[in-house]
């Protein structure tokens, strides 16, 4: 299916730029060109003093599939290079982000749908939704600094089996364990979720900005992303990802016994 600039919707409510994810057949998986878009969007709401908070969302049910497994193909096939992954200039930005990014999540966040929840400040999701970090399947490793920051949140051990096993987490778990601040029925979410980032929008930006950069520790998480982003790119070369890629495509379980 080709890239459509519609994979995107960018609605700017009065302060808050909403961003989202509209690739429905495709469960909203994230390709190249979408990441591009948001990358930009990033960029020019923070130097954009009209707005004030960012809110994530998906369209039709569905947070995120995660990144596109097509686009990873095409670097395992040596069709793309990994250096040019727009994934890692808006993890980069994000590491760094000063302005409040809210999210608002229903049915499935996997892989970047659910480390992108690792940068917001404000977490909602459905009480069904379900989350999860399959990275081992794909014979990837974790990415957007999650390999440090979602351990910190729900533990090493659950974090473990969430990349490793493909252990997934509802959304009711998710908020008890602090990965997000409430679970609601899906009809809630989004509704919450505009009310907080507009009550958000509403406080002393500086402040909110200082407050964030005290909390989080941007160059560590940045470099937790280098570290994690070198091997990420080696993986998507390995044979043992090209089999993982090929499964996919070929709608069967991946075959790692010849390894
Ligand atoms: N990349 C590319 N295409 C994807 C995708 C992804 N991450 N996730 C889903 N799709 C596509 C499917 O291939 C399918 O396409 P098709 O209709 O042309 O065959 C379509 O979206 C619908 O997905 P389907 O698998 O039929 O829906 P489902 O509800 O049965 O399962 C998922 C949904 C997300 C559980 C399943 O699609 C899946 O496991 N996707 C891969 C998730 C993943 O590993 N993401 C990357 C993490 S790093």
């Amino acid at each position: 299916m080709p890239d459509s600039p519609e994979d995107i919707l960018i609605t700017r409510n009065a302060t808050i730029l909403e961003i989202a994810f509209n690739r429905v057949p495709k469960k909203n998986a994230l390709t190249d060109a979408m990441y591009r878009q948001i990358a930009d969007q990033l960029e020019a709401a923070a130097d954009d003093e009209g707005i004030r908070a960012v809110l994530f969302r998906g369209e039709g049910g569905v947070f995120t599939s995660g990144n596109d497994i097509h686009d990873f193909s095409l670097i395992a096939t040596g069709q793309r290079d990994a250096k040019d992954m727009q994934v890692m200039r808006l993890l980069r930005i994000l590491a760094h982000y000063e302005k409040p990014v809210i999210a608002a999540v229903e049915g499935l966040a996997v892989g970047i749908g659910l480390t992108l929840l690792l940068h917001c400040d404000l977490v909602y999701v459905a009480k069904d939704a379900r989350l999860s970090v399959p990275f081992v399947d794909l014979a990837l490793v974790p990415e957007a600094a999650s390999s440090l920051l979602l351990p910190q949140i729900i533990g090493p051990r659950r974090a473990y089996a969430m990349f490793a096993c493909g252990a997934v987490m509802e959304g009711a778990e998710a908020a008890e364990l602090g990965l997000a601040n409430e679970a609601l029925d899906a009809a809630h979410v989004l509704v919450t979720a505009r009310e907080k980032a507009h009550m958000l929008s509403q406080k002393a930006p500086g402040a909110l900005a200082l407050t964030k950069r005290l909390m989080r520790d941007g160059a560590l998480i940045a470099a937790q992303m280098d570290r994690e982003g070198a091997l990420f790119a080696e993986r998507l070369v390995s044979p043992e990802a090209r089999e993982a890629f090929m499964a996919f495509a070929q709608k069967r379980r991946p075959d790692f016994s010849q390894f």
